[in-house]
């Protein structure tokens, strides 16, 4: 224990340890809302795609927050011109189809002219039908969970692979969901499409790390954006504790949550991870 008039003396070595740390790069100071801001993405370039809203726009703002270059991508280019200018730094805006080649193709040639590299690729952007019958699901509405939720991150992998590869790595991150590993009713054709966003980063994973490139994805659990009224097919407080009452911390996820798992996967605190599905779920998938 430490005797009272030890105390002065105490405090300096503490500040000198702290002042250490910051001398490293280990701590670089607090944020406006007194948040430890780590620097953790310093100066790398970000594609986020649906990031006007929901999960995506808790990315962007938070990949921002960590001194990342920001590329919003999304069909909703208002939404998408709000987010970048609120994140300010440079942060671009990119009116961008995912399911469309072409269009991924030039939102990767706006991130180059604007950033001159691309490190992460964020495929968040989704789709899907409304909760019922798996029966009553209309083709069209079929084929475009399939284009958003599946072929896009083939698009955005044949468009990135090749940048990060001469660039000496990258980092893909796909939004999937605890509706690809623990599938509820209803919502079938979209659970199979997270089952194969989880199996493709799995692949894509093995496959790329000799490129020093890391695939994750992450699988969160019901949380209130956009997306959340055709999970549950309607909105009623009855529906809502039927779906919090399946996650034993009992609350839906926010963007934060999700923002924040992110952050670490794309990270180079999680060098050494690749290829994992990781649950932000409350214990849903337990
Ligand atoms: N909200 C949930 O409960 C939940 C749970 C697990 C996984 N997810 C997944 O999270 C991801 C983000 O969804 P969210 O919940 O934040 O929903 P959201 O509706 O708030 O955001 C989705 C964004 O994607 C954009 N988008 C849709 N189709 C697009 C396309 N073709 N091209 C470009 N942008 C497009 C939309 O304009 C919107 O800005 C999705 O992949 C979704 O499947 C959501």
């Amino acid at each position: 224990m430490p005797q009272v008039g030890r105390l002065p003396d105490l405090a300096c070595l503490l500040l000198a340890d702290a002042f250490i740390l910051f001398d490293k790069g280990l701590v670089t100071g607090f944020d406006s809302k007194g948040r430890n801001v780590a620097d953790r993405l310093k100066d790398k370039v970000a594609i986020i795609t649906g990031g006007a809203a929901g999960f995506g726009e808790g990315m962007a703002r938070r990949f921002a927050e960590e001194g990342a270059k920001i590329v919003v991508a999304d069909l909703n280019a208002r939404e998408a011109e709000r987010v970048a200018s609120e994140i300010g730094n440079g942060a671009i805006a990119v009116t961008t189809d995912v399911s469309q080649r072409v269009e991924f193709d030039e939102l990767v040639y706006a991130a180059k002219s604007a950033f001159g590299r691309i490190d992460i690729m964020v495929n968040n952007a989704g789709y899907t039908h409304r909760n019922g019958d798996l029966v009553d699901v209309e083709e069209d509405v079929f084929d475009l969970i399939t284009a958003v939720n599946m072929k896009a991150i083939y698009h955005a992998a044949r468009a990135v692979v090749p940048i990060m590869e001469r660039q000496g790595g990258g980092s893909i991150l796909t939004t999937a969901s605890t509706a690809g590993l623990r599938p509820r009713p209803g919502l079938t054709w979209y659970n199979a499409s997270k089952g194969w966003a989880i199996t493709a980063t799995k692949s894509m994973a093995v496959e790329l790390a000799p490129k020093n490139i890391r695939v994750n994805c992450l699988c969160p659990v019901a949380g209130e954006t956009g997306m959340l009224e055709k999970f549950m097919g309607k909105d009623t407080p009855e529906i809502r504790e039927k779906f919090k009452a399946s996650i034993p911390l009992g609350r839906f996820s926010t963007p934060l949550d999700i923002a924040n798992a992110a952050l670490f996967l794309v990270s180079d605190e999680a060098s050494l991870i690749t290829g994992v599905a990781m649950e932000v779920d409350g214990g849903r998938c337990i």
